[in-house]
């Protein structure tokens, strides 16, 4: 297998659970599910890196109530899940802007993501209060701080140099994206790492994705001709 890196847009669960006559955050406990069946195909298909959008920087603009709703469900779901995880070779990861978030969840991402599991099998990110938009300008300051200190000077920055101060620049770039619910927007998620990265927006709600699912999409990945630039016979030859 190829691929390194997955990210995925997880939308639908609203949409799922009106279709069943119950409320929005119906849909988000049984989008649940679907991260851990997808952690699981991910691992079984030996892909090591995975990316998931969970709570965008807009996403604040929700009803109180569901966004409340969502804090309780990431909450339990890190206390819940991560022993399992861990056991499974999952490490956890969190890109955004943490600081938002109440002490109690702060707590408990940088307790989780202080976990090595013994082998590693999968790094998952999980992007909460991120936005693409964001990222470039946290990196840009980090980037300004540097050059401040005389750390760095103006005239070695280029585009590897910036990357550094990126979310994830530790990590492989991210070979496919895949946005479930049928938009077909990117809604700012990543906007810098995802320049080259091969997009599939799917009909399936986030709720309705598994394992089945995902190997339809690493099929389709797999007829996809990546040529960052150059001509086919360029790459055939
Ligand atoms: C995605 O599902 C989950 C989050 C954004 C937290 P939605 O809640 O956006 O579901 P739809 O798009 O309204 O169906
Ligand atoms: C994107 O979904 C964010 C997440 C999946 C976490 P949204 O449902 O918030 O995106 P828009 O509003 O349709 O663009
Ligand atoms: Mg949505």
């Amino acid at each position: 297998m190829n691929v390194q890196h997955i990210a995925i847009i997880m939308d639908g669960n609203g949409r799922w659970a009106a279709q069943r006559k119950r409320p929005r955050t119906w849909g988000h406990k049984a989008g649940v599910k679907s991260v851990k069946a997808t952690l699981k195909a991910c691992v079984k298909a030996g892909i090591k890196h995975l990316t998931l959008f969970a709570f965008s920087s807009e996403n604040w603009r929700r009803p109180e109530a569901e966004v409340n709703r969502l804090m309780t469900l990431f909450l339990q779901s890190l206390e819940k899940e991560t022993p399992e995880l861990t056991q499974q070779g999952v490490a956890l990861r969190f890109i955004g802007d943490l600081s938002s978030f109440s002490e109690t969840l702060q707590r408990k991402m940088s307790e989780v993501a202080a976990i090595y599991p013994q082998q590693r099998r999968l790094t998952l990110n999980v992007a909460v209060n991120y936005g693409g938009r964001w990222d470039i300008v946290q990196a840009a300051k980090q980037l300004a701080f540097a050059c401040q200190q005389g750390d760095v000077n103006l005239s070695e920055v280029d585009e590897s140099h910036f990357h550094r101060y990126t979310c994830l620049a530790e990590q492989p770039p991210i070979d496919l994206m895949i946005r479930t619910g049928g938009e077909h927007r990117i809604s700012n998620f990543l906007l810098w790492q995802c320049a080259y990265t091969e997009l599939f927006f799917i009909e399936t709600l986030w709720p309705d994705f598994d394992e089945k699912v995902l190997q339809s999409v690493l099929d389709a990945y797999q007829q996809r001709e990546r040529r960052f630039g150059q001509t086919s016979e360029q790459l055939n030859a």
